[in-house]
This record gives structure tokens, C-alpha cells and sequence, in this order.
């Protein structure tokens, strides 16, 4: 017994801010970013909007495509690192909104592999019999946690979320494998750090930080590059698969050119990577099932095709999943 995908869903917020919006707000080019990056513009949702709507919204359109009625979803899975609260878990959240009564549900951290990792969990579980449905959504409001006088970080990350329908299928069909890796050492190169413990106020009354990304932006290119490519590469090799037999490569849409690099690495040409970057901007672990539900609706993935997905971010983590549609 294995694991399929059986229904794919995304949402993104309707605004949308562009290089040049971003140009008023910090020392920086729409022609920078464009080169630099790939990236044109970003969704951004409403102030004080929970990441949960967005979640939502995604599941919902998810559970329509597989034709699965809410209640007939046993596991909700939800990467985030921008949860609605410290807890409950927007998973709950999601539960609550879209009425899946029967399912137990819960989030994991890590970061813009969080998808990757959802799937690779929702899987397990499900192959454990702890479920026969299972809804695996990535969802991100990231512009909640960046700073602003930041040109480092503020211009590359947009919000939105994506979903998968998980459900049991025969064995060697559906969900070929999950590898999924972390360097903790290396947490430094990006990471948040207002909001946990580590970070926190005192009783004296010292204020605690506030919750932004900091990252060290040529570290994290390199050891994405590296790492994309060889967890990519590992997926294949597993399976018995060359980059020949790759219809589409749907890697984490961080920067066009680590999606360059790490396609030129793993031998797969342009025309079959899947890059939707400079509509959305890096929605972390959003990413994948957003640029997922666009090739599905593109007719850029279809049922029998053999679809890689890489992804890398924050912890240090990475991972790939190899799926047959
Ligand atoms: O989801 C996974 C996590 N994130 C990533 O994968 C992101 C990985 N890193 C990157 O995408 C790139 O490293 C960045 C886009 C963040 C930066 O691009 P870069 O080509 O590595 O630029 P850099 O940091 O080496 O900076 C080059 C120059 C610097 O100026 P000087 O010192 O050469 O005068 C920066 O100050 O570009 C400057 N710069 C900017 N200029 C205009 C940095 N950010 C900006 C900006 N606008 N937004």
C-alpha cells in the first residue's frame, strides 16, 4: 500500500505588491531584484489576516479537485513557520474552518522545506494506518515576519498556500519516496528569531525582539544549490529513474538562479522546470504545492507524469519527492 495524490488546490491573496512598490519603501531596483532574483512581484495578504484563511482556502479547492468531502479527511498536516498562533496549531485552525470533524491535525516547522516534510509525514502515516485521507497544505503570510529597511530579505518573500489530498493507492503508484535532511549547525545562515523562548522578554520588563527573518543570503544560495541538486539526484537514483524520465521539475521558488543551477545539476532543461517565482516571490513552504496546483491547471502535469519536487530552507533543511500523478 502506498500513497497518492489525489487532488491539488492553491490560494493566493488578491494584492499584489510589485519591484516598484518596493522600490518607495527601501533602497533598492525593480531591475536588482529582477536580475538578482527572477522575482517581478509578490502576493501580500491583509494585516492581521491568519495564515489559516489562506490554508483554507487551499484545502477547500483541494478537497473539491480529489471530490473528498471534508469529513472524510482523517489527517491534517500544515507547514508553516507563520502559524495563526503559538497554539493551537493552524491545522486546527484549518480543521475548524473547512469542517473536517473526523481529522486530527497539527503542524511542523521546517521552514521552506515544510511542504516536503508534510508529505513525507502525511505518507507515513497513512501507510502506518493511521488514516486513509489526508490533507498536506503549505501556508505562509511571510510578509507578517519581515522587516522592511531589510533589502535583503523584504523583497523576496510573498504569501500564499497550496494543499495536496493525500489517499491510499497500491504500492510503487502515487508517492514514490521522500528524503528529507537537516543540518541544525548551520540555523544561523536563516532563521527568526523574535517570538520563541530563545528570544524572549524578561520579567524586568525588557521588551522581547521582534519576529523577523535574518538571513545570510550568499550562504544559503551556495548550500541550496549543492543540496537541491544531490537530494534531487538521490530521488532518482532510489527509484531507478534518470533526469530523462522527469516530466516536469517543480523545485522551491526561492531565486531564479539556484532553479537555473540546480536544474543544470541534475541535467533537466528549462522547458521542464516549473517556475511561477516571479508572480509570488519565495512563499516558503508554499511554494511547491502553489507552483503544483498552477502546473495541474497549466496542463504542464498530468496524470502518469513523473513530477520531482526539491525544496530547501531554514534549520538547515532540504528534501525531494518524487511522484507519479
Ligand atoms: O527559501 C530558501 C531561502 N532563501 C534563499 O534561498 C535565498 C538565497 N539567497 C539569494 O537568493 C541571494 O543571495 C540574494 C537575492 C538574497 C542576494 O543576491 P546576491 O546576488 O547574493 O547579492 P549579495 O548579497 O552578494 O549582494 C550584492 C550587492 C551588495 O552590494 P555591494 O556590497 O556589492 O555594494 C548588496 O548590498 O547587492 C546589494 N543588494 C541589493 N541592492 C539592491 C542586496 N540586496 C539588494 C536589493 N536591492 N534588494
Amino acid at each position: 500500500m502506498g500513497t497518492r495524490i489525489s487532488g491539488v488546490g492553491m490560494y493566493a491573496p488578491p494584492r499584489v505588491m510589485s519591484n516598484k512598490d518596493l522600490e518607495k519603501l527601501v533602497e533598492t531596483s525593480d531591475e536588482w531584484i529582477r536580475e538578482r532574483t527572477g522575482i517581478e512581484e509578490r502576493r501580500v495578504a491583509k494585516q492581521g489576516t491568519p495564515t489559516s484563511d489562506l490554508a483554507a482556502e487551499a484545502a477547500r479547492c483541494a478537497l473539491e479537485d480529489a471530490g473528498i468531502a471534508p469529513d472524510a479527511v482523517d489527517i491534517i498536516v500544515v507547514a508553516t513557520f507563520t502559524p495563526d498562533m503559538l497554539f493551537p496549531s493552524t491545522a486546527c485552525f484549518v480543521q475548524s474552518k473547512i469542517r473536517a470533524k473526523n481529522a486530527f491535525a497539527f503542524d511542523i516547522s521546517a521552514a521552506c522545506t515544510g511542504f516536503v516534510y508534510a508529505l513525507s509525514i502525511a505518507d507515513a502515516l497513512i501507510r502506518a494506518g493511521r488514516g486513509k485521507t489526508a490533507l498536506v497544505i503549505g501556508a505562509e503570510i511571510v510578509t507578517s515576519i519581515l522587516d522592511y529597511t531589510d533589502r535583503n530579505t523584504c523583497i523576496l518573500f510573498g504569501d500564499g498556500a497550496g494543499a495536496v489530498v493525500l489517499t491510499e493507492c497500491p504500492e510503487g503508484e502515487g508517492l514514490l519516496s521522500c528524503h528529507t535532511y537537516s543540518d541544525g549547525d548551520l540555523w544561523g545562515y536563516l532563521h527568526g528569531p523574535g517570538g520563541g523562548t530563545a528570544a524572549a522578554g524578561t520579567p524586568d520588563g525588557e521588551e522581547a525582539p521582534k519576529r523577523v527573518i535574518t538571513m545570510s543570503g550568499n550562504e544559503v544560495f551556495k548550500h541550496a544549490v549543492t543540496r537541491m541538486g544531490e537530494v534531487s539526484l538521490e530521488a532518482l537514483a532510489v527509484n531507478g529513474f534518470t533526469k530523462d524520465d522527469v516530466d516536469l521539475f517543480i523545485p522551491h521558488q526561492a531565486n531564479l538562479r539556484i532553479i537555473k543551477s540546480v536544474g543544470k545539476r541534475i541535467g533537466i532543461p528549462d522547458e521542464r522546470v516549473f517556475i511561477n517565482l516571479a508572480q509570488y516571490g519565495n512563499t516558503s513552504a508554499a511554494s511547491i504545492p502553489i507552483a503544483l496546483a498552477e502546473a495541474r491547471a497549466q496542463g504542464r502535469c498530468k496524470k502518469g507524469d513523473l513530477v520531482l519536487m526539491a525544496a530547501f530552507g531554514g534549520g538547515l533543511t532540504w528534501g525531494s519527492a518524487l511522484v507519479r500523478m
